[in-house]
């Protein structure tokens, strides 16, 4: 099978098309045909040699979506349309590739409407966002902010809050054009940063008050900026660093409000925090309330051009490899 594999850590000459056997099935596991992965920050990161635990060769590809082939059982028949994200691509072989041997525990049913290049970006961001709401104790009336409305993480947790009910679910954008472009989406609390201060911003949609929660996929300056919106107990919760691992953060912003900043790793959630958060995730996508945007498809022969389009192009929605 052809699959698109990471020879060594070192950036995206590594990524070289390869042909491997096709996937062994075992017991736990079904045998999906890829039709589709999803691009995502982490298969950057790893390729660059900036993730602990994974091991080269390996092919890339941390979600993706496809149809069952086999080893499904009664719940994914052969010919399910399924969903998936896990340990693929990180850990072990992933997405980037025509089949993958899937833990069953790991596959969602596509809901009909949803197509296969835009569930392919479904698993890591709204799983992630979802998790992340639920472990800052969101409920219906918070105010959440999530920077970044063109990325994944910052899109996800915008779309899921506002679903919810949330009283306001603010996110941001460095760039003016991007901030016109959620306008005309629908995204009517997107604050420009190269007009206003996050904080400001926050702080002029919320009367004064601020963010009860706060979920963070970009870091450096972003974060520390994000603390200062902070409401009383308020909660920031970090989860990724598109920026920088590195900022410098004013306690004050945390001692004044009692305010708190914890970290949140997909990596390590139990299986029933998961599972919950694909029920909520499923029963939002098939009313409608939620709707996961692709900006471009790549084959997967072009995945590093794809991967450089993420990094570089920062486009509104997400990078998806066709297979
Ligand atoms: N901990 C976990 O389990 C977990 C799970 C999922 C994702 N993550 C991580 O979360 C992070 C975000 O992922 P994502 O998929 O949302 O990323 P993404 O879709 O690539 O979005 C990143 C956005 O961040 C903004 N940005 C990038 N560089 C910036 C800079 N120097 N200064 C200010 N803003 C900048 C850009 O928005 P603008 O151009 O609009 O400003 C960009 O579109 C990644 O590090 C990813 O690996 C972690």
């Amino acid at each position: 099978m052809r699959a698109m594999r990471a020879e060594q850590f070192n950036g995206y000459k590594e990524l070289k098309p390869v042909n491997l056997p096709k996937p062994a099935v075992t017991d736990g596991k079904a045998l999906v045909r890829i039709t589709a992965a999803g691009v995502t920050p982490l298969d950057y990161t790893i390729l660059s040699g900036k993730f602990h635990g994974s091991k080269a060769p390996l092919v890339l590809g941390n979600e993706g979506a496809g149809v069952v082939e086999e080893g499904g059982g009664t719940d994914f028949p052969a010919g399910s349309r399924v969903m998936f994200f896990g340990p693929y691509g990180a850990f072990e072989d992933g997405t980037y590739s025509e089949w993958v041997a899937v833990r069953k525990k790991d596959l969602c049913l596509i809901p009909d409407g949803v197509d296969d290049a835009s569930a392919a970006g479904i698993p890591v961001a709204y799983l992630t966002a979802q998790v992340g709401l639920t472990r800052a104790g969101f409920r219906a009336g918070k105010t959440v902010l999530a920077p970044a409305i063109g990325g994944s993480i910052g899109n996800a947790v915008t779309q899921l809050a506002r679903a919810l009910g949330a009283k306001h679910a603010m996110s941001s954008t460095t760039n003016h054009a991007k901030a016109e472009q959620a306008k005309a989406l629908g995204f009517k609390e997107v604050i420009d940063t190269s007009l206003e201060k996050l904080a400001d911003g926050v702080r002029r949609i919320t009367g004064g008050y601020g963010a009860d929660i706060v979920i963070d996929g970009v870091g450096g300056e972003v974060l520390s900026e994000a603390l200062e919106a902070l409401a009383p107990e308020g909660t920031l919760t970090t989860l990724g660093y598109s920026a920088s691992r590195k900022t410098t953060i004013d306690v004050i912003n945390l001692i004044v409000p009692q305010a708190g900043i914890r970290g949140l790793n997909m990596f390590a959630q139990p299986q029933a925090a998961v599972t919950d958060a694909w029920k909520l995730i499923v029963s939002l996508l098939q009313s409608g309330a939620i709707k996961p945007i692709v900006a471009k498809t790549f084959p997967l022969a072009e995945a590093a051009e794809a991967l450089r389009y993420l990094v570089e192009g920062r486009p509104f929605g997400r990078v998806v490899l066709t297979i």
